[in-house]
């Protein structure tokens, strides 16, 4: 086993001792949000306010981190499979993670508020006054003179969970992972980079319970109703793209790009797949999987896509670690460890194969239909800058009745821009460094 007591490695030092604040690093500035384009930012980053205060040693937040999947994974299994058969797992502490945040400008004049960003939901929520359980930063309503609520008639009152009318008032309760929520449905004027969007329809948040709820909020980039996507269409053409910074970098320069102008053109594409009992998942085809330069040996059903049971492969912003179901994972890690060779291999939390020796690290080539990426070093271990233990940063899919789904997770696409375009039902991904 490897010792656990290296201290203050590079990662913590990076996400966590740094004591600049938003407004006081020129790499958080708002100015940096222009046109249709967004600033990314990881959570723990110096930007961010919602970094641990207390410092943390990579062992706790990597452990952290793959806590956090495994509770995300759960969820996503639930939302694949049959609603009556799988209820939400209660008690968990964090069912949901979203790692990446971007700012939003909400109302008249406008409020920044930073929202989290996940590509498995559709929703945006944002805590509003008078919420009862939300943090201190909230949006006031009443200093806005373009909020309003939406009454029980409207259209999207039917496309909300458990609507009740509160007065005229259309009101929802939802759960998110292992918090509750109660918000009125509303409309406000969103400002995302410089673009303006009139209207956009919204839950304000009255009421949360559990800690499951990001601080200040959410923005669905699932394509859903009432998501982004789907409020936006005549902006952005139902077309966007982001590239995620490293979690180690100090740039936090990612991008969410949203609309067809600007996008990449040196791009692969592989189709976008449909799965009608869960519309706002990226399912994509992924058909094989190379270590090296050998095809690993994995059986079909493992890899398939089936809308009825969910199984397959979705693109996930919001799972750290990438998961493969038990027999894709363990043939990809036998092929990397049989090609590591000599050096023996140790487990470090939910990681099992894990080197506390410098070694050549296999490349791994995900292979989409009509796509083939084959990630670089950095997107398939996590190591210590000190060198003394690095890790394949991927793992199985936890094991329970659901686990029919391949999570290819936020690690594996850093530094890449990953292109959605749901007009023409396909996924692009082309290296790019963002941070
Ligand atoms: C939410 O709706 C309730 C019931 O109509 C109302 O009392 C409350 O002021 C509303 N709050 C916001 C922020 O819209
Ligand atoms: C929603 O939550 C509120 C506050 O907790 C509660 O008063 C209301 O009855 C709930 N409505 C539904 C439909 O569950
Ligand atoms: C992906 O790589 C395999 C070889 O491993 C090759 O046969 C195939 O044509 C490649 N696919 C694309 C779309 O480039
Ligand atoms: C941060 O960005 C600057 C310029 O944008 C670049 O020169 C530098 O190498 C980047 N640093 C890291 C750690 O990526």
């Amino acid at each position: 086993m490897a010792t656990l007591s290296f201290v203050a490695f590079s990662l913590c030092l990076l996400f966590f001792s740094l004591a600049q604040g938003l407004s006081n690093n020129p790499q958080c500035s708002e100015a940096k949000d222009q046109g249709s384009n967004l600033q990314v930012f990881h959570v723990y980053s110096p930007c961010s306010p919602f970094r641990p205060t207390k410092p943390m040693s990579w062992e706790e937040s990597v452990l952290q981190m793959q806590a956090d999947d495994q509770a995300r994974l759960q969820f996503l299994s639930s939302l694949v499979a049959k609603k009556s058969v799988v209820p939400i797992a209660s008690g968990r502490q964090i069912i949901q993670s979203p790692t990446y945040i971007v700012r939003a400008k909400i109302g008249t004049p406008p409020q920044t508020l930073l929202l989290a960003v996940d590509t498995s939901n559709d929703a945006a929520w944002v805590p509003c006054n008078g919420c009862v359980g939300c943090g201190s930063n909230v949006f006031n309503s009443a200093k806005s003179t373009t909020y309003k609520t939406l009454g029980c008639q409207t259209a999207q009152c039917k496309q909300v969970p458990n609507p009740t009318c509160l007065g005229s008032t259309c009101s929802f309760n939802t759960s998110y992972g292992s918090s509750t929520l109660a918000a009125n449905l509303s409309q406000e004027t969103f400002t995302l980079a410089t673009d303006v969007v009139p209207g956009y329809t919204f839950g304000c948040l009255q009421k949360t319970t559990g800690s499951s709820v990001p601080p200040q909020g959410l923005l669905g980039l699932g394509r859903g109703p009432l998501s982004l996507l789907s409020q936006t269409q005549n902006l952005y053409q139902s077309t966007f793209s982001y590239c995620l910074p490293s979690f180690k970098s100090l740039n936090f320069s990612g991008s969410l790009r949203l609309g067809p102008v600007g996008q990449p053109k040196r791009i692969k594409y592989t189709p976008l797949l449909k799965n009608p009992r869960r519309s706002s998942l990226y399912y994509v085809n992924l058909n094989a999987i190379r270590v090296g330069r050998r095809i690993v040996d994995i059986p079909p059903a493992a890899l398939a896509f089936n809308p009825t049971t969910g199984a397959g492969t979705i693109i996930d912003s919001g799972t750290v670690f990438t998961r493969l179901v038990e027999p894709a994972y363990v043939a990809v890690r036998n092929e990397f460890r049989r090609r590591v060779g000599k050096y023996p291999f140790q487990t470090l939390g939910g990681f099992d194969t894990c080197y506390s020796v410098p070694f050549v690290v296999p490349t791994i080539t995900f292979m989409f239909s009509g796509m083939n990426v084959t990630l670089p070093e950095d997107n398939i271990v996590i190591h210590s800058t000190a060198g003394s233990i690095t890790c394949l940063a991927m793992a199985a899919a936890p094991d329970n009745v659901n686990s029919v789904l391949n999570v290819i997770a936020n690690m594996q696409q850093q530094n890449h821009r990953v292109l959605i375009d749901v007009p023409n039902s396909r996924l692009g991904v082309a290296r790019e460094r963002c941070t």
